[in-house]
Formats: C-alpha cells, sequence, structure tokens
C-alpha cells in the first residue's frame, strides 16, 4: 500500500535572479506525519514552504499539494486552507488577540458564537487563559506569548496541513519544551501535516516522525530521527547533527519509569492534610487534582506553611498554583532532567490531562546515578 501524500517537490527549481536556490529538487511528505527541515541558513528552508502555499512560484518543475499542482490552486482558497506560522510572528497589532486568532474562520464565514469557542479553546490550549488574553492586543504580549498566539492562529481554520518556520524560536526554554510537546501531543490526536522549519536539531530530533536535512537547496538525509542517529548519511550530517548526539549521554527511558504514585492530592482536601501527606512521604511538593482526577497545578510545602497560620482549614483548591509543567509517560527522561531544574515536582498526565503519577527531584537523580554508575562499571 503507498502512504498518502501530503505535499510533493517534482523536478523544482528556484532562482531568485542571483543564482539557483533549489536545483531539481524532489521531496514528497506523508501526510498526517510532523517532518522537520532543517539546515544550515540560507539553504531555502523557508523557500521552500513557501512554495507549498503558493506565496513564491517554482521557476521550473511542480508542487502538488494533496496530489493537486498549486500553480493552478486559487491562491486565497490554498492559503486558508494551510496554517502558516511564520519566523516573524506577523499578528495583526490593530487587532485584539481574539481577532487574529479568529481571522480565518470569520473569513470562511463561521458564526460568532463558534468561533468564540474556538478561540477559547485555542487560547487554553496554548497556556494563555482567555478571559486574561482574548481581548487585549499584540503589543501587550511578551514575544513569546505573541509566538504562541501565532501557533494558535495557524490552528483556527482547523487545517489538514500547517507550514511552521521556526516557530518557537522566541521562546524561553521551558515554554518551548511545553509547546513542542503539546504540538506532538496534539498530533497525535489530530493527524495534521505538519511541515516544520527549524535551527534547533534538538527541537528537530525531538518532535520530528521525520527528519529532513538540507544543503545547499539539496537533501542531504530524509530518514526517521532514529535512523539518522543510527546512520548518518555522510560527514555533513553528522557534522551538523554534532559529534556528540552520536553518543547518548542520558539514560535513555521515558517519565513512566521514574514515575510513582502516591504525591497527590484532590483540590477539597485541607492544606493540613496535605502537610499530612507532604510529612508522611519527605516530600515538599504535591499535585493538586479537579473532580476528575485532572491536574489542576502544584502546592509547595512555603505556600501551605504560609496559609496554616491562619486558616488551617483552607482547601488546597484554594492555593494551588495553576501553570505547571506536565510530562506524558513517554516524555524521554533528557526532557525531564531539564525541566526539572525550575520545578520541585513534574505531574505525568495522559491525553486527557489527567493526573498518573509523579517523578520528584530525588527519582530523576537516582536513574541517572543508577545510569553513570552503569557506565563506569562498564568503561
Ligand atoms: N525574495 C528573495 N529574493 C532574492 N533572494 C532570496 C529571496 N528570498 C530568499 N532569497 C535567497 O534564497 C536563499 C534561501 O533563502 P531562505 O530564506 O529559503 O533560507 P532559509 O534556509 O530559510 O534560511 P534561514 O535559516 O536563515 O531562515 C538565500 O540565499 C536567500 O538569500
Ligand atoms: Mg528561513
Amino acid at each position: 500500500m503507498t502512504e498518502a501524500v501530503a505535499v510533493e517537490f517534482q523536478h523544482v527549481n528556484k532562482d531568485y535572479g542571483s543564482g539557483s536556490v533549489l536545483h531539481d529538487f524532489n521531496l514528497t511528505v506523508p501526510k498526517g506525519q510532523i517532518v522537520t527541515i532543517i539546515g544550515p541558513s540560507g539553504c531555502g528552508k523557508t523557500t521552500l514552504l513557501k512554495m507549498i502555499n503558493r506565496l513564491e512560484e517554482p521557476s521550473q518543475g511542480k508542487v502538488l499539494v494533496e496530489g493537486r499542482d498549486v500553480g493552478s490552486a486559487d491562491e486565497v482558497k490554498l492559503r486558508r486552507d494551510i496554517g502558516y506560522v511564520i519566523q516573524q510572528i506577523g499578528l495583526f497589532p490593530h487587532m485584539t488577540i481574539e481577532e487574529n486568532i479568529g481571522i480565518v474562520p470569520r473569513l470562511k464565514g463561521e458564526r460568532k458564537e463558534e468561533r468564540k469557542e474556538r478561540v477559547e479553546r485555542l487560547l487554553n490550549l496554548i497556556g494563555l487563559p482567555a478571559e486574561q488574553y482574548s481581548k487585549r492586543y499584540p503589543h501587550e504580549l511578551s514575544g513569546g506569548q505573541q509566538q504562541r498566539i501565532g501557533v494558535a492562529r495557524a490552528l483556527a481554520s482547523d487545517p489538514s496541513i500547517i507550514l511552521m518556520d521556526e516557530p518557537f524560536s522566541a521562546l524561553d526554554p521551558i515554554s518551548r519544551v511545553q509547546l513542542q510537546k503539546e504540538l506532538i501531543h496534539l498530533n497525535q490526536r489530530l493527524h495534521k501535516t505538519i511541515i516544520f522549519v527549524t535551527h534547533d536539531i534538538e527541537e528537530a530530533l525531538k518532535i520530528a516522525d521525520r527528519i529532513i536535512l538540507l544543503n545547499e537547496g539539496e537533501v542531504v538525509q530524509n530518514s526517521t530521527p532514529a535512523e539518522l542517529l543510527a546512520h548518518p548519511a555522510n560527514d555533513f550530517v553528522i557534522e551538523f547533527i554534532g559529534q556528540e548526539r552520536f553518543r547518548p549521554s542520558f539514560p535513555s527511558g521515558m517519565a513512566q519509569h521514574i514515575m510513582i504514585d502516591g504525591l497527590s492530592i484532590s483540590n477539597i482536601s485541607t492544606i493540613s492534610e496535605a502537610l499530612d501527606l507532604l510529612r508522611l512521604n519527605q516530600a515538599d511538593a504535591l499535585a493538586v487534582t479537579g473532580n476528575w482526577g485532572e491536574l489542576m497545578g502544584i502546592v509547595g510545602i512555603e505556600e501551605i506553611s504560609e496559609h496554616l497560620q491562619h486558616d488551617s482549614k483552607m482547601k488546597v483548591g484554594d492555593i494551588v498554583k495553576n501553570g505547571t509543567c506536565a510530562l506524558f509517560e513517554n516524555t524521554p527522561i533528557s526532557e525531564v532532567f531539564e525541566l526539572m531544574q525550575s520545578q520541585r515536582i513534574l505531574p505525568v498526565v495522559d491525553d486527557q490531562n489527567r493526573l498518573i503519577g509523579t517523578v520528584t527531584r530525588s527519582g530523576v537523580i537516582e536513574a541517572l546515578g543508577r545510569h553513570f554508575h552503569r557506565e563506569e562499571t562498564s568503561a
């Protein structure tokens, strides 16, 4: 059975007038996967993306989207049907966040109430609560927040193909890891074709089903991340990816291998019960769950002690800190380690945001300890 194809480049040449950027370029992008494109600056990544939604035309050859030549497609419709997140964000400054995200659904004639609901859902998805952000203007947001809005806007028309040109480059490392995870998670549910350009090799390896390494307008390697690491096509690949990545220094394994039970409490428990649980487990933070077992956030020993002095019957739900990072069962340990630098405890959730366990610092350290001990003894 042949794999369904989302985008295909057939013998494409691209010349901006000062020499060839792409020469006899051929590439097939399968449907429903996250494909990352990496390569040195100026190698033609943005040019490739722009030829898919016809912001640029090939000088020769054809680009097919879902089997149809984009050269004969209606440009406006094509762009509405393909999500696009660009390097410079590109929000409309005179429109509120709500209007920015809802722009394509509005152009497509979606009803106001439905649009409002969609925008709210998307804002919550990218971690910016609608009640706080929907009426603001882009200049009232940080660069990273604006970039998140760019992602939400690309998702708003529910396109089957989304082009992303370094969409997370302005984010701090924590938000970046969070958004990468959200993107992977989202695609496990929605099966969009995401063509994702990045400079960041770590990011490219992490989120990709397939990774395409370009150099000077040519595909140097097109494979899964695992194949790329196991069988780099040539010295350029090794140099570009970084020698050290071919000798992984982190234990393999995922959050599920080091998560534990018991460090969680329901939001309707009192803070003195929370303190008992902390004492019992000799821990300094707990994950807090709501009525359906969904993750609400975390509470730490400091907040609990502070409030205990005033009112020991206070509920955990009243002091929980929202907006915590969470892991999935399959989050790699290397990433858990990175996130652990800034949090005392990391909740692990399923695809419905229900808590299934927690990872603590000592759990991560133990895993690292075991790994390095094994390396030393086998060296
Ligand atoms: N509108 C244009 N006119 C002339 N040359 C262009 C134009 N756009 C891009 N180029 C050239 O085409 C080549 C590929 O550019 P492109 O923007 O696709 O690179 P890129 O791989 O996205 O780079 P970066 O990683 O820096 O974003 C570069 O040499 C660039 O200078
Ligand atoms: Mg570019």
